[in-house]
């Protein structure tokens, strides 16, 4: 879980980036932070991973106080982190694998267990026959593909993305995002800075819209009556399917005693 409570930044030059932030974001959540060009949502982010610390206010993830972790610690946060930038970030001495794999050699994984999982991120992500390619030969949506292979193949449980759609073309952007809202699906909580609205009213999600480093939106209130929404539906569902199981028993029931009788009286 994500909770920002109270929490401001100012820079030095006295400019407020966000300013009384009050959020919690639980487990598995999908949220999409949208709002104008300096509205505070890039120092959101880097809030998150403990790449600015607050003027004020606490910034906790999963139970952890980031004001007061110590630098040292900063690392062991990042890797529950899946990171997308907006430039993508690879490198092009590298082909397409070396790029996801570097991220676990960091980690000192085994060398099976690379190829094994890389490959699996590649083939998530739809690149599988790009893995010995290198980054200048692809395509930007492609790029950004490998980079969110990059960000998934340590299995975070937090996927955070800045604009990751943002230099490539809508058709692209769709997809990123339908790969994003696919690992939410398989549980990991995904927070993503987009200015598309297009994306935004296709994708279903939390919105939280700031501005001037205020919260002006929260769709909160409404995802949490649509997933309660959802679940009673679904209880509903399977009540209905047992008292249907319940009927078909009684009938069997009951055609058993029917038989039974006229066996009686045969
Ligand atoms: N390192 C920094 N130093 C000074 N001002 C900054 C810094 N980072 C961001 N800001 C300012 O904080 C505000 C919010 O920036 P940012 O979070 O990047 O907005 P967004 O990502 O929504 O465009 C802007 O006015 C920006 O100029
Ligand atoms: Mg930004």
């Amino acid at each position: 879980m994500i909770e920002f409570i109270g929490v401001s930044k100012a820079f030095p030059e006295g400019n407020h980036a966000v300013e009384n932030i009050n959020l919690k974001i639980e487990d598995g959540e999908f949220v999409f932070i949208v709002g104008p060009s300096g509205a505070g949502k890039s120092t959101m982010l880097k809030l998150i991973m403990r790449e600015e610390v607050p003027s004020s206010g606490k910034v906790i993830v999963n139970g952890r106080d980031l004001t007061k972790m110590k630098r040292r610690q900063v690392p062991y946060l990042r890797r529950t982190m899946g990171i997308v930038f907006q430039d993508f970030r690879l490198i092009d001495k590298m082909t397409v694998f070396e790029n996801v794999a570097f991220a676990m050699r960091v980690i000192g994984a085994k060398q099976s267990e690379i190829k094994k999982r890389v490959m699996a991120v590649l083939d998530l992500v739809g690149l599988e026959e790009m893995a010995s390619r290198h980054p200048s030969e692809l395509s930007g949506g492609e790029q950004q593909r490998v980079s969110l292979a990059r960000a998934l193949v340590n299995k975070p449980s937090l996927i955070i993305a800045d604009e990751p759609t943002g230099n490539i073309d809508p058709k692209r952007s769709y997809e990123i995002m339908k790969i994003l809202k696919e690992i939410n699906k398989m549980g990991t909580t995904v927070l993503v800075v987009t200015h598309e609205h297009t994306l935004v009213n296709q994708i279903p999600g939390r919105v939280i819209v700031l501005k001037d480093g205020e919260i002006v939106k929260d769709t909160a209130q409404e995802y949490y009556a649509q997933r309660e929404k959802e679940e009673r539906k679904s209880q509903a569902e399977i009540s209905r399917f047992e008292e249907s199981a319940d009927t078909q028993q009684e009938n069997i029931g009951a055609d058993e005693e029917i038989n039974g009788s006229e066996e009686n009286e045969n």
